[in-house]
C-alpha cells in the first residue's frame, strides 16, 4: 500500500514524507502532500483539529498536548453587506478566533506535529508578524526550542506579541524575501524545522479552512472563496481541502479560487492579469495591507498553475478600498486587520466588474484580526465626542 509522500508541485517528482526541505531541488518550486489512498471518513464532532481531520493527515498519532484550540471558527453569513453589494450569499470565514488571532495557527499545530513526529526538538519560521506569533506561541505550549527570524524594520508594535513567548528572536537586517531561503538552509544544517509560509506542512493545516467550511455549510460549497494571499501558501491550503473533499466524494462540486492582492504588491494578479506562467519580484512593495506585502512570493507560480487549472481569477485593490471594507467589516461587528479586509473589498470590485454575478454565494477569509495593527486605524474618521459628566445627556 503506497504511503503520502511528498511531490513537486510543477514537475511530480516523489520525495520521501519526512524530507526536511520543502522545495524541489530541480525545479525549486514547493512540495506537496500527496495520499494516494484517501477516502471518505467520518468526521469526529469533538477533539482538537488534527484529531478531528486525523483521516486526512498523514500522521500516526496526534499529540493534542500542543494545540491551543486552533479552527473550528465561525462562518458568518451576512445578509446586510450581501443585499449591500448585490450578491446572493456572502460568508465570513473568522480566523480571527483562532488562539493567536490568525489562520497561522492551523498551519503551524499541523508543521509542529510533522516536527515532532520526524524527531525534530527546534522548530523556526521566517515572518513578518502573525505566522512569527503563531510559531512562538506553539513552540512555548510544545516546549520547543523556537527561532524566529524577523525582519530588522519591524514595527515595535509587532514585535512585544512575539517576543512575549520567549522565543529565540532575531532581527535581521538585508534583503527580506531571500531570508526565506537562507533558512531553510539554515534549518539543514543545525536541525532546525522551518515552518515558513508555504512549507508543506503549512498548506495542509490551511486546508482544513475549507474542510471546515464544507461542514458549515451542510456539504454544498460556494461558488467562490476569496483569499487574501501573500506567499500563497493558504490558499493553496484551501483549495488543496476542497479537492481532497470533491475526491473522496463528500462534496460534488468545487467552488473558484479567486487571488486578492494590494494594487501596492501583486505580484500574482499582475502575472495573471499579463498571462504569465511566472512570477516577477515587485521592485518597491507599498500597501497599507502589510501582512500580504511578499514582493516575491515562494508559491506565486504554483497559485498560478492552480489558477490556470481549476479557474477562478485574481484581482488587485486600492488602499482605499481596502481601507473601506475594514469599515464595511466592522459595522458588521468583524474587526480584521487591513489584509483580512481585501478579500471583502475584492468581491465590491469583481461585481462592478461582472465576474461575479448577483446569484452567486462567496465565502471570505477574514484572516487575522484588527487588533494586531491598530496603527491603520488612523485612517478612519470617528465621530468620537468629548463632554462633561453634566452633559452627556446633550451629547447623546
Ligand atoms: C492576515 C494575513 N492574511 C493573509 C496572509 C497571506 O497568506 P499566504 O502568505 O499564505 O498567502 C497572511 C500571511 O502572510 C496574513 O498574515
Ligand atoms: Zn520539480
Amino acid at each position: 500500500m503506497k504511503r503520502p509522500f511528498l511531490a513537486c508541485t510543477r514537475c511530480e517528482k516523489e520525495f520521501p514524507l519526512e524530507r526536511a526541505h520543502p522545495r524541489c531541488p530541480d525545479c525549486n518550486e514547493p512540495l506537496e502532500v500527496v495520499y494516494p489512498r484517501l477516502k471518505k471518513s467520518a468526521i469526529p464532532p469533538g477533539g482538537t483539529l488534527l484529531e478531528r481531520y486525523q483521516a486526512f493527515f498523514p500522521f500516526a498519532s496526534i499529540h493534542p498536548e500542543i494545540s491551543l484550540g486552533e479552527g473550528n471558527t465561525p462562518l458568518l453569513e451576512s445578509s446586510a453587506t450581501a443585499s449591500e453589494l448585490g450578491v446572493r450569499k456572502l460568508y465570513f470565514k473568522i480566523e480571527t478566533q483562532n488562539p493567536t488571532w490568525s489562520f497561522k495557527d492551523r498551519g503551524t499545530v499541523a508543521g509542529l506535529e510533522q516536527a515532532l513526529s520526524s524527531g525534530f526538538r527546534k522548530i523556526g519560521t521566517v515572518s513578518t508578524g502573525n505566522m512569527a506569533a503563531s510559531v512562538a506561541a506553539y513552540g512555548a505550549r510544545a516546549r520547543m526550542d523556537t527561532y524566529v527570524l524577523v525582519s530588522s524594520d519591524l514595527p515595535e508594535e509587532k514585535i512585544g506579541p512575539i517576543a512575549i513567548y520567549h522565543p529565540h528572536l532575531v532581527l535581521v537586517e538585508g534583503d527580506y524575501g531571500g531570508l526565506y531561503f537562507k533558512s531553510l538552509e539554515i534549518g539543514e544544517r543545525f536541525g532546525i524545522s522551518f515552518i515558513n509560509s508555504d512549507v508543506p506542512f503549512r498548506v495542509e493545516g490551511s486546508k482544513t479552512i475549507a474542510y471546515e467550511i464544507c461542514e458549515q455549510l451542510k456539504f454544498k460549497p460556494p461558488d467562490y472563496v476569496v483569499v487574501p494571499v501573500s506567499a500563497g501558501g493558504n490558499i493553496r491550503g484551501i483549495l488543496k481541502g476542497f479537492e481532497e473533499f470533491y475526491g473522496v466524494g463528500l462534496i460534488d462540486r468545487m467552488p473558484k479560487m479567486v487571488v486578492s492582492q494590494a494594487s501596492g504588491c501583486s505580484p500574482i494578479t499582475t502575472a495573471f492579469e499579463e498571462g504569465r506562467d511566472t512570477v516577477e519580484r515587485v521592485p518597491d512593495p507599498h500597501t497599507i495591507a502589510h501582512a500580504i506585502e511578499n514582493p516575491f512570493p515562494p508559491s506565486g507560480n504554483q497559485v498560478l498553475r492552480k489558477l490556470k487549472e481549476c479557474g477562478g481569477t485574481a484581482v488587485k485593490v486600492t488602499d482605499e478600498e481596502i481601507l473601506g471594507a475594514q469599515a464595511r467589516m466592522a459595522r458588521e461587528g468583524i474587526f480584521g486587520q487591513p489584509a483580512a479586509a481585501v478579500p471583502l473589498a475584492a468581491v465590491k470590485k469583481l461585481l462592478a466588474q461582472g465576474y461575479l454575478n448577483p446569484t452567486d454565494s462567496v465565502v471570505c477569509i477574514v484572516t487575522g484580526g484588527g487588533l494586531k495593527y491598530t496603527a491603520a486605524l488612523v485612517h478612519h474618521h470617528f465621530d468620537v465626542k468629548k463632554v462633561g459628566i453634566d452633559k452627556i445627556e446633550e451629547a447623546l
